[in-house]
């Protein structure tokens, strides 16, 4: 038997469920907008950037121009941290240099124009051959042989208080 005096529970009104609703959504919707935000920048920041064109310069020293050979290009290996922003990235590679008559230089990327696999210099054949598909190009950079259609990149360099510098590009 029921008391008459204790009341009894209240069903909700149909307007109350209605604004918890809409309370439990906005709570949602607020949680799940900033979780978007939150990993939304930093995605932003490593897929929107790179798109956007945006590449970074530095110059790496080599030591004494005098070292390079004159008669074939020399393996040039460097390795820096690059700082972008907030993230710090390993830099590791090489270029090929060689000395020209009148001071002048050549420095190609290893990069093969293919498919970046690195590009070996062979003195016997005087050419750079990429082991991944046996493309081949010539002592000026030119595809000669295999898949490659572009020629090997040629960088910029300078020679500034007897250091050989080579200008990167990330
Ligand atoms: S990556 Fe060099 S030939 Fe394919």
């Amino acid at each position: 038997m029921r008391n008459k005096d204790v009341p009894s529970p209240k069903k909700p009104s149909e307007e109350s469920r209605v604004n918890r609703n809409r309370r439990e959504f906005i709570t949602t919707a607020v949680l799940a907008g900033g979780a978007a935000l939150l990993t939304g920048i930093p995605l932003g920041i490593y897929v929107v950037a790179p798109a956007m064109g945006k590449s970074i310069e530095k110059w790496i020293d080599f030591g004494s121009p005098d070292a390079l050979p004159d008669d074939g290009f020399e393996m040039l290996s460097y390795e820096f941290l690059l700082k972008d922003g907030w993230q710090i990235l390993p830099q590791r590679g090489f270029v090929w240099a060689r000395k020209m008559p009148e001071n002048k230089f050549r420095v190609f990327s290893s990069t093969c124009t293919h498919l970046a696999c690195n590009v070996i210099w062979q003195p016997e054949t005087g050419t750079f051959e990429c082991p991944c598909h046996s493309g081949r190009f010539d002592s000026d950079g030119r595809p000669v042989a295999g898949p490659p259609a572009r020629p090997l990149k040629e960088l910029t360099y300078k020679v500034e208080a007897d250091t050989f510098k080579v200008r990167m590009t990330v």
